[in-house]
């Protein structure tokens, strides 16, 4: 007999898998916005989230209200998923905060951001891209998701379920762009109703693509430019991420506006009002 998700949630192993980060790291994260580590949680671990994760994707279940939509497609689309994604299942499903994914993430986290582990607050969301059909992301910033009144020191902890290779989809980045400024982004296909942003005139060519083995991971800065590619393979990739900041402060000076953002609230509101 299949689990429930909740009956999944009381079969979580127990998750007592050390990582270290060394000083090099960390100045590998500074100099170039991002690192991989080869390890961040155990194979129990693993096999128990790839069983929750394909139990919410299959329920599509909505751990926040509106929480699961294509990334790369109009809201309320018809027709299959190209690349859904899960906003917050850690809010509904507590256990997923007690995972060697999430405390790795978070004290790897506080050492490469040089703040202290206890202020920093985490969310959740996976992306799958199925077989064949996954479709690419294009690149972008994390920090042009979020309200330009605010500072942010933050960065992403990602860990594919599956392997990531260039032929499924892993992510890519431009080594150092994250000391640059948040730059224009638009809607994907200039569509305010696609979640997806893509960035303005950049030069993509210095983008590196990176490789992750299954229960690997790699930790990106909030501004660095990145992307990730379709997947052409035969299985699933899928990918679970962790988002970590401190509490955002409010700028004094604001910095330039980012219509993209508004724009998207209009078209995200009026979905809600259409349901
Ligand atoms: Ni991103």
């Amino acid at each position: 007999m299949t689990s429930t998700l909740d009956e999944l949630m009381t079969q979580r192993p127990q998750a007592d898998f050390p990582v270290l980060i060394t000083d090099a790291q960390i100045a590998e994260f500074r100099e170039r916005g991002f690192i991989r580590i080869d390890r961040i949680t155990s194979d129990n671990e693993l096999v128990w989230l790839g069983e929750v994760y394909d139990r919410l994707f299959e329920e599509r279940v909505q751990s926040v209200p509106g929480g699961y939509f294509d990334l790369t497609r109009p809201y309320d689309s018809a027709g299959e998923d190209h690349q859904p994604q899960i906003i917050m299942p850690e809010a509904r499903y507590r256990e997923l905060r007690k995972t060697a994914f999430y405390r790795n993430g978070r004290f790897i986290a506080a050492h490469l951001l040089g703040v202290e582990s206890t202020n920093l607050r985490g969310w959740g969301h996976m992306i799958r891209k199925p077989a064949i059909t996954g479709g690419p992301l294009p690149w972008h910033q994390d920090e042009a998701y979020w309200d330009p009144a605010f500072d942010y020191v933050a960065l992403g902890c990602w860990m594919p379920l599956d392997p990531a290779t260039v032929e499924s989809g892993c992510m890519s980045f431009i080594p150092g762009s994250h000391r640059g400024d948040v730059r224009k982004h638009r809607h994907l296909g200039d569509d305010p109703a696609v979640h997806a942003l893509v960035v303005e005139d950049v030069d993509t060519s210095a983008g590196v693509p990176v490789p992750v083995e299954a229960g690997g991971a790699v930790f990106h800065h909030c501004r660095i430019l990145h992307c990730s590619g379709s997947n052409r393979s035969s299985r699933v990739r899928r990918a679970y991420a962790n988002e970590w900041q401190l509490d955002p402060v409010r700028r004094e000076t604001a910095l330039p506006d980012r219509p993209w953002i508004d724009e998207g609230k209009r078209a995200w509101e009026n979905r809600a009002i259409k349901n």
